[in-house]
């Protein structure tokens, strides 16, 4: 199973197992990450499910589409590497992805 690490505002890391398929939000979630509400359960349209892709992960988890930037505008302090994460699909090819949580979300 493919490792994700999700680092909370207060530095707080979570390494998980995620299953090929999940969703960073949905594996934040069920392992109860401060900071990820993800009020819209993974539908795209709230925004607080934001989080900040690691620069040395930012190219393989690639940009993203037009709804989810759309849906971006609304977060709290976004940045250039800001994804929200129940768009971002755990896979082998994102073995050891890192990811942190912002400070407040929208
Ligand atoms: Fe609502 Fe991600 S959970 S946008």
């Amino acid at each position: 199973m493919p490792k994700l690490k999700v680092i909370a505002f207060d530095g707080t890391e979570f390494d998980l197992e995620a299953e090929s398929g999940s969703t960073v939000m949905e594996n934040a979630i069920k392992n109860a990450v401060p900071g990820i509400e993800a009020e819209c359960g993974g539908a795209c349209a709230c925004a607080t499910c934001h989080v900040y892709v690691d620069p040395a992960w930012s190219e393989k988890v690639g940009q993203p589409d037009v709804m989810e930037e759309d849906m971006l505008d609304f977060a709290y302090e976004t940045k250039p590497n800001s994804r929200l994460s129940c768009q971002i699909k755990m896979s082998d090819e994102l073995d050891g992805l890192i990811v942190r949580v912002p400070e407040q979300q929208a």
